[in-house]
């Protein structure tokens, strides 16, 4: 394991990695100047690498807008503009309803498709109790991990085989062993996010499959400021070596891949929030949401919210939508015929 960092670690280490790697002179995992990796799509006029950080050239965005955009209308005070750059960059996979009033379904254990879309709609919109009850968990404790960890299993699950991912000696999880939770519900709704995600990705331009190399992943946080729980998924992980296209090596899990870097890239991040309770009444403030936040070069979120050195890459960091709770894995553990199992990392 030893002779690959990069192996074992999720897409922006690994960038982080190779890059300061090709910097020769830099051979820190965080380097501090801008890298010299230049986006062929985006005007540059950045300054030379040993120019200062402009100090003129305030971000107009920050997560916490993009997730405040995404709460209840009286309590973001965003810039109209900004407000407006960063809606133009929501591409909703469900349509995004700020009436609350949505019917509940009743619900059984299984999530599983197919569902009819409305149904689809609702359990987004206005899932089941026991999400409803995690979420406000998550606002009750303070955002405190330490409480939605109760909510695990203690039974430790060893990651079998990923597709071949042993032979390869590739490690995609954070831990080598995950848990589930104690509800089956909670887990059933995470397998229903990863497929809905693929289901509906197309309908925006996010063409996806569940595969180690591709979505296989998603971060699970508390908000800051809101305390609101929220997985952001990382989709296309583990683009293909390419010399012309995608000339990174990122080790050991990137081999073979069959993912092509291309326009799509810019759709690899999509977060999914649960509704937002209110801190003084049972009311619920916003319903859940399903969103890919689009990183197209000349948007606002590529520009202001995806740090410079993992531009290429389009990764939006899960540490800066909120204090990271755990990885929820959906791993292909099948041999011959495919079988989609969950994994709490
Ligand atoms: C996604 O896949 C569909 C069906 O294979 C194809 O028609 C479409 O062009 C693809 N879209 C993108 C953006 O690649
Ligand atoms: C890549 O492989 C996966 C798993 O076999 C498959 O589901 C997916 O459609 C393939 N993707 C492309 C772009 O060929
Ligand atoms: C409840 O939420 C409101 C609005 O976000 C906030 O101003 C207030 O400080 C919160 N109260 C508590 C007790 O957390």
């Amino acid at each position: 394991m030893s002779s690959s960092l990069s192996s074992s670690l999720p897409l922006k280490f690994a960038f982080l990695f190779s890059l300061s790697l090709a910097g020769a002179s830099s051979a820190s995992l965080f380097p501090k100047k801008k890298l010299s990796i230049e986006n062929p799509n985006t005007n540059n006029i950045s300054p030379s690498p040993s120019a200062p950080a402009p100090i003129n050239n305030p971000k107009a965005a920050t997560v916490s807008d993009l997730l405040s955009l995404l709460g209840p209308t009286q309590q973001h005070s965003l810039n109209p503009q900004v407000a407006q750059q960063l809606f133009s960059c929501f591409k909703f996979l469900v349509p995004y309803n700020l009436q609350t009033t949505r019917r509940s379904l009743t619900t059984t254990t299984k999530l599983s498709l197919p569902r009819k879309e409305e149904d689809i709609d609702d359990l987004i919109l206005s899932p089941p109790p026991p999400v409803l009850e995690l979420a406000r968990l998550a606002l009750d404790s303070g955002a405190d991990p330490a409480a939605i960890h109760r909510a695990l299993d203690p039974t430790i699950i060893t990651v079998p085989d990923v597709e071949g991912s042993n032979e390869d000696r590739c490690q995609l999880t954070r831990t080598p062993y995950g848990r589930l939770f104690i509800d089956e519900v909670l887990n059933s709704y995470l397998q229903f996010l990863f497929e809905i995600i693929v289901e509906r990705g197309p309908s925006v331009g996010l063409n996806v499959s569940l595969s180690r190399y591709d979505l296989f992943h998603g971060h699970l946080f508390l908000a800051k400021d809101s305390g609101r729980l929220g997985i952001l998924f990382h989709a296309k992980e583990y683009p293909a070596y390419d010399k012309e296209v995608f000339p990174y090596n990122m080790g050991y899990c990137q081999v073979g891949s069959n993912v092509t870097y291309d326009d799509s890239m810019n759709l690899r991040n999509i977060l999914w929030l649960a509704p937002l309770p209110s801190n003084s009444t049972k009311a619920w403030l916003s319903p859940g949401v399903l969103v890919v936040l689009d990183a197209r070069p000349d948007g606002i979120i590529y520009q202001d919210l995806i740090p410079e050195y993992v531009n290429f890459a389009r990764t939006l960091y899960e540490e800066d939508f909120g204090e990271v709770v755990f990885d929820v894995n959906y791993l292909n553990v099948g041999s011959e015929v495919p079988k989609f199992q969950i994994f709490i990392c």
